[in-house]
């Protein structure tokens, strides 16, 4: 079919380009400090576990899955969708719209990043103090006030307040950067990224070199590394690691079904995706021991000092890790202007990047469907972009960022976008013909199993993570109001932002695009339709299990039935959805294709038993959010640190050399120049 959709499409100029750009969007800021503190806060080196499984469990399937969709169709995610079935076209624009969300506030903590780039090259050059710098544990509290007052000038509560001008500024700077980056299209991207993708490696390269030859560096290591198991006992463990691959390798908002659309048409896809994953993984944990390494040093010299600082003193959440902890840690340091401008430079190549896949997803998606020029759309979604931004430069405007984020990086917002993806491409799409078309290019071939794990496996475990956090927060306290009945506006407004998306991507997708694409459906669509007894069956048991279990929930019985009955539901939603995959998997090897019922049936069944996950789940844990466990204080690692870190250097070097090694081995096989080369050599 790609073939069959051969245009005037651009194209990536080479295999590398294409690998290092979708590396630069995956690789961003959620790497540098996402990752560590969630290790950090999660079980230290146990949190690797669920990370490890979630990335060959969920991550690495879902980018083949995307891959093989924008390259198969040849078109940005809303089209892509669209040709399977024209209803699934809001399924693409859902994820696009969540994109353009972010993109609203990712340049804004980019925009940060600039500034502290331009106080660390004013330090350097005014004799390398830095403006938040400050002794023992006073300086924490210098490098806090400087974040939140004279830089944010925060404000508390839901207000605004008014714009901070000196946020202004760097976010125009910001835009302008990504602007140029895509205004000439995909094949100037996949030049740029040759420098944003290696630059912050080097950067972090350093950082780390410099971090573990600190003395006391072990001591910051023992909070990122030794394990704390418990804390696998906790299913937030398991949603935190889930979600943080989710959100790292850009899966599920369109970006890596675009940039797989500009591919050459004989491109490799499978080994591609594990090489960009494995690579994205790599990075997120060099960037733990870069950044624990340093802070483990930091304590050293204050404890040296009369105002000794512990690690965990510093070591927040979120933005305060690279906006607090990070820079007040390097202040303690020798050379801390030239250290904090590495950082920082870091940052700002690591996230440009990510922000610009985001705009060029958007992008692609309007003019295909639009058939608009880029040249007018960029610059209109660069001062669109730019002023949305100008919300969160607000002072009240961090407080927002941070629930916002909270929705659309969350259970509700790309949680619930990739079990989506999964559910319609799975059941409602041949997820087969998918997987033929990745197999017949690429160095290593998918078994069935794929098919299974995108139709089954993937919804329930992504279900289950779902419905948790649904009923979390549905029957917990204080989501949406507070005790006293008070209504709390930024969950409220955050809800709404998520609930609103569906109907934009529903409006979006109703209004009529470009004659050339349209009524260009999948031609499997015209087969014959088999197993509609079979599948009726099905979908009426699995709507009855459905119904059972909002009873369950709503109406009270005694705990030794409703466990029963729980269990019951379990197993019916599981027989259902094999049952069902059955029927799709009998019906799509002849000449016909499976019932609708049959498909629906299969949905349903999965959302059943992933439900029903959820609830024993949420049975199992009470206290889950109470505490954050951390490490315990050492100065030396633990021997389980060490075998830890040589099991995940391990999965590191060995599978990026397997990837290569039949990257190599099937260019070999077939004797000829990898065809993107050849591509650009035509070019
Ligand atoms: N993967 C990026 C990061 O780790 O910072 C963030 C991101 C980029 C998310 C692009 C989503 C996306 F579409």
């Amino acid at each position: 079919m790609a073939e069959l959709l051969e245009e005037q499409r651009e194209s990536w100029g080479t295999r590398g380009g294409f690998i290092l750009a979708a590396i630069g969007s995956a690789v961003g800021l959620g790497n540098l400090w996402g990752f560590p503190y969630k290790l950090y806060s999660y079980g230290g080196g146990a949190f690797l576990i669920p990370y490890i499984i979630a990335l060959f469990l969920v991550g690495i399937p879902i980018m083949i899955l995307e891959f093989s969709i924008g390259h198969y169709t040849q078109r940005a995610a809303p089209d892509a969708f669209k040709r399977g079935h024209k209803r699934f076209e809001m399924v693409g624009w859902w994820g696009i719209v969540l994109a353009f969300v972010i993109i609203t506030y990712y340049p804004v903590i980019l925009a940060y990043c600039f500034s502290f780039l331009w106080y660390s090259i004013v330090g350097i050059f005014t004799g390398g103090e830095l403006p938040w710098a400050g002794e023992g544990i006073v300086g924490v509290e210098n490098a806090k006030l400087f974040f939140n007052e004279t830089y944010l000038g925060k404000i508390d509560g839901p207000n605004l307040g008014s714009i901070r001008w000196n946020i202004v500024w760097p976010l125009i700077i910001t835009w302008v950067t990504m602007y140029f980056c895509i205004f000439k299209g995909v094949k100037l991207v996949g030049k740029i990224v040759w420098l944003t993708v290696p630059l912050p490696w080097l950067m972090l390269l350093i950082l780390t070199v410099r971090g573990l030859t600190l003395e006391g560096s072990m001591q910051g290591l023992a909070y990122y590394l030794d394990p704390v198991w418990s804390e696998l006992a906790k299913p937030i463990t398991w949603r935190y690691a889930f979600g943080q691959v989710f959100f790292s390798l850009s899966l599920a908002y369109g970006v890596m079904i675009t940039y797989a659309s500009f591919l050459h048409s004989k491109s490799d896809i499978n080994n591609n995706a594990a090489i960009i994953s494995i690579a994205d993984f790599a990075t997120s944990f060099v960037a733990g021991l870069a950044v624990f390494a340093t802070l483990g040093g930091m304590a050293y010299v204050t404890q040296l000092g009369d105002n000794p600082v512990a690690v965990e003193a510093v070591a927040e959440t979120g933005p305060s890790l690279a906006f607090v902890a990070f820079p007040y840690a390097l202040a303690q340091l020798p050379y801390s202007a030239w250290f904090s401008f590495v950082f920082f430079f870091a940052l700002v190549t690591l996230g440009v990047d990510s922000a610009f896949s985001m705009t060029e997803s958007i992008l692609a998606s309007i003019v295909d469907k639009t058939g608009w020029r880029r040249c007018i759309v960029l610059p209109v979604m660069t001062v669109v972009g730019f002023l949305f931004g100008m919300i969160y430069i607000t002072q009240g405007g961090f407080n927002w960022l941070g629930t916002i984020d909270g929705f659309v990086n969350g259970t509700w917002g790309i949680a619930f976008m990739g079990l989506l993806e999964c559910v319609v491409l799975g059941w409602l799409w041949r997820i087969k013909t998918l997987r033929r078309h990745a197999n017949s290019r690429s160095d290593w071939r998918l078994g069935p199993w794929w098919d299974y794990s995108i139709r089954m496996v993937i919804p329930v475990v992504l279900g289950a993570l779902f419905f948790w956090q649904l009923f979390d927060d549905i029957f917990g306290d204080g989501f949406l109001r507070t005790p006293e009945g008070e209504w709390i506006l930024t969950n409220c407004v955050g809800l709404s932002i998520v609930a609103l998306v569906p109907v934009i991507a529903v409006i979006l997708s109703i209004i009529k695009g470009r004659n050339d694409i349209e009524g260009q459906e999948h031609p499997e669509n015209n087969l014959p339709i088999g197993g509609r007894r079979e599948g009726a069956i099905a979908f009426i048991t699995a709507s009855i299990i459905a119904a059972l279990l909002v009873l369950w929930l709503t109406v009270p019985i005694s705990d030794a039935v409703k466990q029963v009955i729980l269990w019951l539901m379990l197993s019916g939603g599981v027989i259902v959805m094999l049952l069902s995959n059955y029927v799709l998997d009998k019906h799509h090897r002849s000449t016909s294709q499976a019932s609708w019922l049959a498909r629906w049936a299969g949905i349903i069944a999965t959302m059943d038993t992933s439900a029903a996950i959820a609830i024993i789940l949420m049975g199992l844990v009470q206290t889950e959010e109470a505490e954050v466990t951390t490490a315990p204080i050492r100065d030396t690692l633990s021997g389980v640190s060490y075998i830890i870190l040589a099991v995940v250097f391990l999965i590191i070097i060995g599978g990026l050399g397997w990837c290569f090694y039949r990257a190599l081995a099937a260019a070999k096989d077939t004797g000829i120049q990898h065809p993107d080369e050849i591509g650009d050599e035509s070019a």
